[in-house]
C-alpha cells in the first residue's frame, strides 16, 4: 500500500506540475507584452521614469492601444491637478502674504490646466473610430490645449520667483512640476498619435 502510494504521489504532482507550468507562463508573458508597449513608448518620453511608473498599473487595460495610453496619461495628468488647484486653495487661507499673489495666480491657472486636459481626453476618445480630417483636427485641438496647459503649469511655477521662497511655495512648485512633467508626457503620446 505505502509502496505503491508514492510512486502515485509522485506522478500526481509531476502532472500538476505540466499542467500549471504552462499556464504561469502564459499570464507572465501576456503581462509583459503590455508592459513592454508602455515601457517602449514611455522611452520617446522626456520624463520616461515618471511616465512608465504613473502608467505600468493601467498595462491591462491600455494594451497595445497607443489612443488608450494617451487617455491615461492624460487621466493621470488629471489626477495630479486636481488635488493640486485644491491645496493651493487651502494654504491660501494660511500663508504670509507675501505669497498670496502667486499663489492665486497659480490656483487659477491650476483649475484652467485641469480643464484644459480633461477636454483633451475626451477629444482623442473614440479616436480608433474615426477618419480622415475629423481626427486630423481633434488631435490638433488636443495638441493645442495641452500646450497651452503646459504653459499655465510653466507660468504657475515661475510666478514664485527663484528657490529662495517659503516652504509653501516650495511644496507647490514641486507638485506643479510633476504636474507639467506628467502633462508634457501626455502630449508626447498625443503627438505620436499624429505620427502614426
Ligand atoms: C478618464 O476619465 C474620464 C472622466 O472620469 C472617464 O470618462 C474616462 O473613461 C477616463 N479614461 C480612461 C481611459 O480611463
Amino acid at each position: 500500500m505505502k509502496m505503491a502510494s508514492i510512486p502515485l504521489l509522485f506522478s500526481l504532482l509531476l502532472a500538476s506540475l505540466l499542467i500549471s507550468e504552462p499556464m504561469v507562463m502564459l499570464t507572465v508573458s501576456a503581462d509583459q507584452d503590455s508592459t513592454s508597449f508602455i515601457r517602449k513608448s514611455c522611452s520617446r518620453t522626456l520624463y520616461v521614469d515618471l511616465c512608465y511608473s504613473s502608467l505600468s498599473r493601467y498595462a491591462g487595460q491600455v494594451g497595445n492601444d497607443p489612443v488608450m495610453l494617451a487617455r491615461f496619461a492624460m487621466n493621470v495628468t488629471i489626477g495630479s491637478l486636481k488635488p493640486l488647484s485644491m491645496y493651493i486653495d487651502s494654504v491660501l487661507h494660511h500663508t504670509a502674504s507675501s505669497e498670496v499673489a502667486a499663489l492665486k495666480d497659480c490656483s487659477e491657472l491650476i483649475s484652467d490646466a485641469t480643464d484644459l486636459v480633461r477636454k483633451s481626453e475626451k477629444e482623442v476618445t473614440g479616436l480608433e473610430g474615426m477618419v480622415g480630417s475629423k481626427v486630423k483636427r481633434r488631435i490638433g485641438n488636443a495638441q493645442t490645449w495641452l500646450s497651452a496647459a503646459i504653459t499655465d503649469e510653466g507660468t504657475c511655477v515661475d510666478g514664485f520667483g527663484d528657490a529662495s521662497g517659503g516652504t509653501v511655495e516650495q511644496k507647490v512648485r514641486q507638485k506643479v512640476t510633476r504636474a507639467k512633467q506628467l502633462t508634457s508626457n501626455s502630449l508626447a503620446f498625443v503627438n505620436s498619435l499624429a505620427n502614426s
